[in-house]
Protein backbone atom coordinates (compact mmCIF):
# COMPACT_ATOMS: atom_id res chain seq x y z
CA UNK A 1 0.00 0.00 0.00
CA UNK A 2 1.59 3.50 -0.79
CA UNK A 3 -0.72 5.90 -0.19
CA UNK A 4 -3.42 7.94 -2.26
CA UNK A 5 -2.67 9.56 -5.69
CA UNK A 6 -3.81 12.54 -6.38
CA UNK A 7 -4.51 13.73 -10.05
CA UNK A 8 -5.52 17.04 -11.70
CA UNK A 9 -8.08 17.31 -14.45
CA UNK A 10 -6.69 18.59 -17.33
CA UNK A 11 -8.94 17.60 -20.31
CA UNK A 12 -12.80 16.09 -20.93
CA UNK A 13 -13.80 14.97 -24.33
CA UNK A 14 -17.44 13.55 -25.14
CA UNK A 15 -17.03 10.45 -26.41
CA UNK A 16 -20.91 9.99 -26.61
CA UNK A 17 -24.19 10.84 -25.12
CA UNK A 18 -23.54 9.30 -21.98
CA UNK A 19 -19.51 8.64 -21.93
CA UNK A 20 -16.94 11.18 -21.33
CA UNK A 21 -12.94 10.72 -21.34
CA UNK A 22 -11.35 12.50 -18.53
CA UNK A 23 -7.67 12.69 -19.29
CA UNK A 24 -5.85 13.18 -15.57
CA UNK A 25 -2.70 14.82 -14.67
CA UNK A 26 -0.90 12.36 -11.98
CA UNK A 27 0.40 14.80 -9.36
CA UNK A 28 2.82 12.36 -7.46
CA UNK A 29 5.12 12.49 -10.65
CA UNK A 30 7.11 9.59 -9.15
CA UNK A 31 4.11 7.20 -9.01
CA UNK A 32 3.01 7.94 -13.15
CA UNK A 33 5.16 4.41 -14.08
CA UNK A 34 2.59 2.26 -11.58
CA UNK A 35 -0.32 3.87 -14.25
CA UNK A 36 -0.07 1.18 -16.86
CA UNK A 37 -2.75 0.44 -19.30
CA UNK A 38 -5.43 -1.84 -18.06
CA UNK A 39 -4.78 -1.13 -14.20
CA UNK A 40 -7.16 0.65 -12.21
CA UNK A 41 -7.81 3.80 -9.94
CA UNK A 42 -10.10 3.76 -7.01
CA UNK A 43 -11.72 6.69 -7.25
CA UNK A 44 -12.93 8.67 -4.50
CA UNK A 45 -15.62 10.86 -5.51
CA UNK A 46 -18.86 12.28 -3.45
CA UNK A 47 -21.98 11.37 -5.41
CA UNK A 48 -24.91 13.87 -5.20
CA UNK A 49 -25.78 13.87 -1.32
CA UNK A 50 -22.12 14.70 -0.93
CA UNK A 51 -20.73 11.46 0.79
CA UNK A 52 -17.77 10.41 -0.40
CA UNK A 53 -17.88 6.82 -3.04
CA UNK A 54 -15.09 4.83 -4.14
CA UNK A 55 -15.05 3.84 -7.83
CA UNK A 56 -12.50 1.33 -9.81
CA UNK A 57 -11.85 2.69 -13.49
CA UNK A 58 -9.52 1.20 -15.71
CA UNK A 59 -6.66 3.20 -16.91
CA UNK A 60 -7.42 3.30 -20.83
CA UNK A 61 -4.71 5.35 -21.94
CA UNK A 62 -1.69 7.28 -21.82
CA UNK A 63 -2.63 10.63 -23.76
CA UNK A 64 0.58 12.01 -22.73
CA UNK A 65 3.99 11.49 -20.38
CA UNK A 66 2.03 11.98 -16.89
CA UNK A 67 -1.42 12.08 -17.66
CA UNK A 68 -3.45 9.27 -17.80
CA UNK A 69 -7.28 8.47 -19.07
CA UNK A 70 -10.37 7.35 -17.92
CA UNK A 71 -13.72 6.61 -19.23
CA UNK A 72 -16.85 7.29 -17.12
CA UNK A 73 -20.72 6.12 -18.59
CA UNK A 74 -23.32 8.41 -16.72
CA UNK A 75 -25.65 5.72 -15.52
CA UNK A 76 -29.11 6.96 -14.13
CA UNK A 77 -29.81 8.37 -10.54
CA UNK A 78 -27.41 10.24 -8.68
CA UNK A 79 -24.54 8.59 -7.75
CA UNK A 80 -21.45 9.30 -8.41
CA UNK A 81 -20.99 9.01 -12.64
CA UNK A 82 -23.64 11.41 -12.82
CA UNK A 83 -21.53 13.31 -10.02
CA UNK A 84 -18.00 13.18 -11.90
CA UNK A 85 -19.76 14.01 -15.51
CA UNK A 86 -21.79 17.29 -13.28
CA UNK A 87 -18.78 18.35 -11.67
CA UNK A 88 -15.21 16.82 -12.68
CA UNK A 89 -13.83 19.48 -14.72
CA UNK A 90 -10.58 21.02 -16.08
CA UNK A 91 -8.45 21.64 -13.00
CA UNK A 92 -10.68 19.82 -10.77
CA UNK A 93 -8.22 17.82 -7.99
CA UNK A 94 -9.09 14.22 -7.45
CA UNK A 95 -7.89 11.54 -5.53
CA UNK A 96 -7.77 7.89 -5.89
CA UNK A 97 -7.00 4.87 -2.82
CA UNK A 98 -4.56 3.53 -4.94
CA UNK A 99 -3.81 2.12 -8.42
CA UNK A 100 -3.60 -1.83 -8.58
CA UNK A 101 -4.39 -4.40 -11.07
CA UNK A 102 -2.06 -6.94 -12.57
CA UNK A 103 -3.94 -6.79 -15.94
CA UNK A 104 -1.57 -5.14 -18.17
CA UNK A 105 -0.74 -4.88 -21.75
CA UNK A 106 2.69 -6.35 -20.10
CA UNK A 107 0.99 -9.24 -18.54
CA UNK A 108 -0.53 -10.28 -21.46
CA UNK A 109 2.81 -11.08 -23.63
CA UNK A 110 2.78 -14.27 -21.95
CA UNK A 111 0.01 -15.59 -23.91
CA UNK A 112 0.13 -15.94 -28.15
CA UNK A 113 -4.07 -15.68 -28.65
CA UNK A 114 -6.19 -13.71 -26.45
CA UNK A 115 -10.00 -13.28 -27.43
CA UNK A 116 -11.33 -9.98 -25.55
CA UNK A 117 -15.73 -9.51 -25.52
CA UNK A 118 -16.60 -6.68 -24.10
CA UNK A 119 -20.10 -5.26 -23.73
CA UNK A 120 -20.90 -1.41 -23.57
CA UNK A 121 -18.03 0.85 -21.62
CA UNK A 122 -16.75 -2.36 -20.67
CA UNK A 123 -14.86 -1.79 -23.88
CA UNK A 124 -12.18 0.54 -21.82
CA UNK A 125 -9.98 -1.93 -20.76
CA UNK A 126 -9.70 -3.96 -24.35
CA UNK A 127 -9.07 -0.10 -25.72
CA UNK A 128 -6.33 0.54 -22.90
CA UNK A 129 -4.99 -3.30 -23.80
CA UNK A 130 -4.61 -2.52 -27.39
CA UNK A 131 -3.28 0.63 -26.84
CA UNK A 132 -0.45 -0.74 -24.71
CA UNK A 133 -0.15 -3.59 -26.91
CA UNK A 134 0.80 -1.27 -29.98
CA UNK A 135 3.15 0.46 -27.78
CA UNK A 136 5.19 -2.55 -26.48
CA UNK A 137 4.84 -4.13 -30.34
CA UNK A 138 6.40 -0.86 -31.56
CA UNK A 139 8.81 -1.32 -28.61
CA UNK A 140 10.14 -4.98 -30.57
CA UNK A 141 8.29 -7.18 -28.53
CA UNK A 142 5.91 -9.93 -29.55
CA UNK A 143 2.56 -9.58 -28.57
CA UNK A 144 -0.35 -12.05 -28.82
CA UNK A 145 -3.18 -12.35 -31.43
CA UNK A 146 -5.91 -9.85 -30.27
CA UNK A 147 -9.01 -10.94 -31.47
CA UNK A 148 -11.71 -8.49 -30.32
CA UNK A 149 -15.63 -8.76 -30.08
CA UNK A 150 -16.66 -5.21 -29.19
CA UNK A 151 -21.01 -5.62 -28.86
CA UNK A 152 -23.25 -2.36 -27.90
CA UNK A 153 -27.10 -1.50 -28.46
CA UNK A 154 -26.96 1.19 -30.45
CA UNK A 155 -24.62 3.39 -32.34
CA UNK A 156 -24.80 6.13 -30.34
CA UNK A 157 -22.57 3.73 -27.79
CA UNK A 158 -20.25 3.45 -30.15
CA UNK A 159 -16.72 4.64 -28.21
CA UNK A 160 -13.25 4.72 -29.66
CA UNK A 161 -14.99 2.78 -32.99
CA UNK A 162 -12.69 4.82 -35.26
CA UNK A 163 -9.47 4.02 -32.81
CA UNK A 164 -9.52 0.72 -33.29
CA UNK A 165 -10.69 0.49 -36.87
CA UNK A 166 -7.24 2.59 -37.07
CA UNK A 167 -5.08 -0.13 -35.09
CA UNK A 168 -6.54 -2.84 -36.83
CA UNK A 169 -5.57 -1.24 -40.33
CA UNK A 170 -2.21 -0.95 -38.71
CA UNK A 171 -1.08 -4.12 -36.85
CA UNK A 172 -2.01 -6.77 -38.54
CA UNK A 173 -1.83 -9.13 -34.61
CA UNK A 174 -5.26 -6.83 -34.32
CA UNK A 175 -8.55 -7.31 -35.39
CA UNK A 176 -11.96 -5.81 -34.26
CA UNK A 177 -15.69 -7.23 -34.98
CA UNK A 178 -18.21 -4.75 -34.18
CA UNK A 179 -21.78 -5.89 -33.52
CA UNK A 180 -24.32 -2.48 -32.99
CA UNK A 181 -27.41 -5.41 -31.48
CA UNK A 182 -30.85 -3.43 -31.21
CA UNK A 183 -30.06 -1.38 -34.68
CA UNK A 184 -30.13 -2.46 -37.73
CA UNK A 185 -26.64 -2.31 -39.64
CA UNK A 186 -26.69 -1.40 -43.77
CA UNK A 187 -25.30 -5.05 -45.47
CA UNK A 188 -21.78 -5.13 -46.91
CA UNK A 189 -20.16 -3.41 -44.42
CA UNK A 190 -17.07 -5.99 -43.10
CA UNK A 191 -16.25 -4.25 -39.42
CA UNK A 192 -20.04 -3.36 -38.58
CA UNK A 193 -22.70 -5.96 -38.21
CA UNK A 194 -26.05 -5.95 -36.15
CA UNK A 195 -27.31 -8.47 -34.30
CA UNK A 196 -25.87 -9.83 -31.60
CA UNK A 197 -22.51 -12.46 -32.39
CA UNK A 198 -22.55 -16.02 -31.99
CA UNK A 199 -20.11 -17.68 -29.82
CA UNK A 200 -20.68 -21.27 -31.08
CA UNK A 201 -19.51 -19.63 -34.66
CA UNK A 202 -16.09 -18.83 -33.26
CA UNK A 203 -14.74 -22.05 -33.18
CA UNK A 204 -14.88 -21.73 -36.80
CA UNK A 205 -13.68 -18.13 -37.30
CA UNK A 206 -10.78 -17.85 -34.99
CA UNK A 207 -7.37 -20.00 -33.80
CA UNK A 208 -8.21 -21.49 -30.09
CA UNK A 209 -7.65 -18.41 -27.64
CA UNK A 210 -5.44 -19.30 -24.63
CA UNK A 211 -6.63 -16.84 -22.79
CA UNK A 212 -10.27 -14.75 -22.88
CA UNK A 213 -11.18 -11.49 -21.17
CA UNK A 214 -14.69 -10.36 -20.60
CA UNK A 215 -15.88 -6.86 -20.27
CA UNK A 216 -18.78 -5.56 -19.38
CA UNK A 217 -21.69 -5.97 -16.90
CA UNK A 218 -22.01 -9.18 -14.74
CA UNK A 219 -24.57 -10.78 -16.66
CA UNK A 220 -23.01 -9.81 -20.07
CA UNK A 221 -20.11 -11.47 -18.81
CA UNK A 222 -21.65 -14.37 -17.08
CA UNK A 223 -23.77 -15.12 -20.39
CA UNK A 224 -20.49 -15.36 -22.29
CA UNK A 225 -18.20 -16.98 -20.13
CA UNK A 226 -20.95 -19.56 -19.75
CA UNK A 227 -20.71 -20.32 -23.96
CA UNK A 228 -17.24 -20.06 -24.01
CA UNK A 229 -16.10 -21.99 -21.53
CA UNK A 230 -17.71 -24.53 -23.92
CA UNK A 231 -16.39 -23.79 -27.05
CA UNK A 232 -12.93 -22.68 -25.82
CA UNK A 233 -12.91 -25.00 -23.09
CA UNK A 234 -8.76 -25.18 -22.55
CA UNK A 235 -8.71 -20.97 -22.22
CA UNK A 236 -7.80 -18.80 -19.44
CA UNK A 237 -11.08 -16.93 -18.75
CA UNK A 238 -10.23 -13.38 -17.46
CA UNK A 239 -12.98 -11.49 -16.16
CA UNK A 240 -12.90 -7.96 -15.98
CA UNK A 241 -16.64 -7.60 -13.76
CA UNK A 242 -19.04 -9.18 -12.29
CA UNK A 243 -21.13 -7.64 -9.55
CA UNK A 244 -22.38 -9.39 -6.80
CA UNK A 245 -26.08 -8.80 -6.95
CA UNK A 246 -25.76 -10.18 -10.90
CA UNK A 247 -23.27 -13.14 -9.75
CA UNK A 248 -25.20 -16.17 -11.04
CA UNK A 249 -24.55 -19.28 -9.20
CA UNK A 250 -23.32 -22.58 -10.81
CA UNK A 251 -25.96 -24.17 -10.44
CA UNK A 252 -29.39 -23.92 -8.23
CA UNK A 253 -28.86 -27.22 -6.67
CA UNK A 254 -24.90 -26.73 -5.58
CA UNK A 255 -26.08 -23.37 -3.79
CA UNK A 256 -28.16 -25.20 -1.82
CA UNK A 257 -25.10 -27.48 -0.27
CA UNK A 258 -23.04 -25.85 2.31
CA UNK A 259 -19.27 -26.38 2.75
CA UNK A 260 -17.00 -26.41 5.96
CA UNK A 261 -14.66 -23.60 5.93
CA UNK A 262 -11.60 -24.54 8.34
CA UNK A 263 -8.71 -21.95 8.45
CA UNK A 264 -5.42 -23.42 9.35
CA UNK A 265 -3.93 -21.99 13.18
CA UNK A 266 -7.43 -21.62 14.37
CA UNK A 267 -10.35 -23.62 15.93
CA UNK A 268 -13.04 -21.97 13.75
CA UNK A 269 -14.97 -24.09 11.68
CA UNK A 270 -17.40 -21.61 9.40
CA UNK A 271 -19.96 -23.11 7.36
CA UNK A 272 -21.10 -21.16 3.91
CA UNK A 273 -22.60 -22.72 1.26
CA UNK A 274 -20.78 -23.42 -1.99
CA UNK A 275 -22.39 -21.26 -4.34
CA UNK A 276 -20.59 -18.63 -2.56
CA UNK A 277 -17.17 -17.47 -3.20
CA UNK A 278 -15.04 -17.84 -0.39
CA UNK A 279 -14.97 -13.65 0.80
CA UNK A 280 -18.38 -13.90 0.60
CA UNK A 281 -18.46 -16.48 3.43
CA UNK A 282 -15.53 -15.21 5.39
CA UNK A 283 -17.42 -11.89 5.60
CA UNK A 284 -20.36 -13.33 6.29
CA UNK A 285 -19.18 -15.25 9.43
CA UNK A 286 -17.33 -11.64 10.15
CA UNK A 287 -13.97 -12.73 9.27
CA UNK A 288 -12.23 -9.57 7.22
CA UNK A 289 -9.83 -10.27 4.47
CA UNK A 290 -8.27 -7.75 1.91
CA UNK A 291 -9.76 -6.95 -1.23
CA UNK A 292 -10.62 -4.50 -3.21
CA UNK A 293 -12.16 -4.95 -6.74
CA UNK A 294 -14.25 -7.75 -5.95
CA UNK A 295 -13.37 -9.48 -9.09
CA UNK A 296 -10.15 -11.26 -9.66
CA UNK A 297 -7.99 -7.96 -11.39
CA UNK A 298 -6.38 -6.14 -7.94
CA UNK A 299 -5.24 -9.52 -6.21
CA UNK A 300 -5.73 -8.32 -3.03
CA UNK A 301 -8.05 -11.20 -1.85
CA UNK A 302 -5.75 -14.01 -2.43
CA UNK A 303 -5.83 -17.05 0.04
CA UNK A 304 -3.87 -19.92 -0.15
CA UNK A 305 -5.85 -23.52 -0.33
CA UNK A 306 -4.17 -26.22 1.50
CA UNK A 307 -6.99 -28.82 1.23
CA UNK A 308 -10.21 -29.09 -0.28
CA UNK A 309 -11.82 -28.59 -4.44
CA UNK A 310 -12.66 -25.35 -5.52
CA UNK A 311 -13.73 -23.66 -8.84
CA UNK A 312 -12.29 -20.56 -9.79
CA UNK A 313 -13.33 -18.11 -12.23
CA UNK A 314 -10.34 -15.32 -12.40
CA UNK A 315 -7.06 -15.85 -11.63
CA UNK A 316 -5.25 -12.78 -13.15
CA UNK A 317 -4.50 -11.24 -10.37
CA UNK A 318 -1.67 -13.86 -9.02
CA UNK A 319 1.60 -14.12 -9.85
CA UNK A 320 2.81 -18.32 -11.76
CA UNK A 321 4.38 -18.35 -8.11
CA UNK A 322 1.39 -17.49 -6.19
CA UNK A 323 -0.46 -20.01 -7.93
CA UNK A 324 2.12 -22.84 -8.04
CA UNK A 325 1.59 -22.22 -4.17
CA UNK A 326 -1.45 -23.79 -4.18
CA UNK A 327 -2.91 -19.48 -4.23
CA UNK A 328 -6.34 -18.52 -5.20
CA UNK A 329 -8.56 -15.51 -5.59
CA UNK A 330 -11.46 -15.39 -2.41
CA UNK A 331 -13.52 -13.54 -4.50
CA UNK A 332 -13.45 -15.69 -7.84
CA UNK A 333 -13.23 -19.19 -6.07
CA UNK A 334 -16.05 -20.98 -5.10
CA UNK A 335 -15.84 -24.26 -2.97
CA UNK A 336 -16.82 -27.40 -5.38
CA UNK A 337 -16.32 -29.89 -2.45
CA UNK A 338 -17.90 -30.60 1.16
CA UNK A 339 -14.66 -28.68 3.06
CA UNK A 340 -11.92 -26.33 2.29
CA UNK A 341 -8.94 -25.71 4.64
CA UNK A 342 -7.37 -21.94 4.20
CA UNK A 343 -4.83 -20.13 4.81
CA UNK A 344 -5.35 -16.69 5.31
S1 LIG B 1 -8.85 -9.95 -6.87
FE1 LIG B 1 -9.43 -7.98 -6.17
S2 LIG B 1 -10.66 -8.41 -4.46
FE2 LIG B 1 -10.24 -10.34 -5.27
Amino acid sequence: MKGLLHFKCENVVRMSNSVNAYWLRVLDTERYGECDYGKHLLLKYPDAANRVQRRNYSIVGRPDEGLIEIAVKRQAGDGVSASIHQSLTRNSILIADEVSGALTSQSLLRYRRVLMVCGGVGVTLPVGLARGLAKLAEQGNQVPEVHLIVCVPQYDDLIYFTELLALQARYKWLSVATFVTRESVRPGISYLMSGRPDPCRLVNQITAPEAILLCGSGAFVADWERQLRCTFPGAMILNQHRSDTERVPSSPAASERTCKMLLAGSDRVLIGNRGDTLLETLEANGVAISNQCRMGVCGRCSVRLIEGEVESSSSIGLTSLELEKGYCLACCTRPSGEAVTLEL
